[in-house]
């Protein structure tokens, strides 16, 4: 009898984790991180050379725009209650110098221009950078073989100011030329455009995670790679000291980029900085779970919840993803 009691006792663990998991409604009470359609900010690729949209082969799912087809797509970003896109352009040519990054009537002018007169209220944030716009591909300009940073930046304010002028509300460097949040903030405030703010994409990594991106945005560099300005995957550290120097030279939100590899970074960064922090999750990422779903080796949807509520966890305020209308229509039918 006495003995009874006794392992009795010892079986009421005082530690049952199960009894918060019984049931959805419970799950749902405790659980810590929910994804909002309100968390994504959805990447358009927008191509002047189209007059309808086409499929991007890596990218299932996603396709690069025409000008014309504008209107609609934002229409259905609308109901999906995304509140950003981020604009990447295909220009009509490239040159050296990558002179349609900057042309006031540029492919990313022209759509800032369309998006926010169909919709003054959707955030625009376009991309800062040369290398779709370069003949060479590379983000900065060229000289015997290397790619030089000051004259770089002139270049990238230049381009930001054109961006903020079709009315762009977030512009957002992505180029890894030292110095050049400062250099666009310098540019914004002196052209009148103090209220633009900058999302710079402060720890880039030299990732092949972007391999499908260069297929879409036909950025890939003639010669070389990236790696002499991307920084290098292992380094987390390093990783830090470039948050806090774009934060310094005035960035208004940070990114780590891409996400899912770079947890670790985003999970730091979160700590250390009160910078409201972005992460990528690019194409590669997007790509790999598309392809693995397509040939049903895994359930993609299940997938992609999991590994945004991931990037949530570790700590971004704000994803940047191709899933984002996707999820956010997913999102929205669970709440029925
Ligand atoms: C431009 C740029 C790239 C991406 C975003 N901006 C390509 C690169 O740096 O090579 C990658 C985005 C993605 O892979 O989804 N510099």
């Amino acid at each position: 009898m006495k003995l009874e009691l006794v392992e009795r006792e010892k079986l009421a663990l005082r530690k049952r984790p199960r009894r918060l998991r019984k049931l959805q409604s419970l799950r749902l009470l405790l659980r810590e991180t929910r994804l909002s359609p309100s968390d994504f900010i959805y990447p358009i690729f927008v191509d002047q050379r189209l007059t309808e949209r086409e499929e991007i082969a890596s990218m299932p799912g996603i396709s690069r725009l025409a000008l014309t087809e504008l209107q609609e797509e934002v229409a259905e970003i609308k109901a999906s209650k995304i509140q950003a896109v981020l604009v990447f352009g295909l220009p009509v040519r490239k040159d050296s110098v990558g002179s349609e990054a900057y042309a006031p009537d540029g492919i990313v002018q022209q759509t800032v221009r369309a998006i926010k007169k169909s919709a003054p209220d959707l955030v625009v944030a376009t991309d800062v950078c040369l290398c779709q716009y370069t003949d060479h591909g590379h983000c900065g300009v060229v000289r015997d073989g290397k790619i030089v940073n000051d004259e770089s930046l002139q270049l990238l304010s230049r381009t930001a100011i054109s961006h903020a002028a079709a009315g762009a509300d977030i512009v957002s460097p992505s180029a890894m030329m030292d110095g050049q949040v400062k250099a666009i903030r310098q540019g914004l405030d002196e052209t009148g455009f103090s209220d633009t703010a900058i999302m710079s994409y402060a720890a880039k990594f030299a990732s092949a995670f972007y391999g499908p991106f260069r297929e879409a945005a036909e950025s890939a560099p003639a010669r070389g790679d990236r790696r002499s300005y991307q920084m290098d995957p292992p380094n987390l550290r390093e990783a830090l000291r470039e948050i806090a120097v774009d934060i310094n030279e005035g960035a208004d939100i940070v990114m780590v980029k891409p996400a899912l590899s770079y947890l670790d970074v985003v999970r730091e960064a979160r700590s250390r900085f009160q910078t409201p922090l972005a992460a990528y999750n690019v194409s590669g990422e997007y790509s790999m779970i598309k392809a693995a779903g397509q040939m049903d080796w895994l359930d993609a949807k299940a997938i992609a919840l999991e590994v945004l509520t991931a990037i949530k966890r570790a700590g971004a305020d704000i994803i940047i993803t191709y899933f984002a209308k996707e999820v956010s229509q997913w999102l929205r039918e669970e709440e029925h």
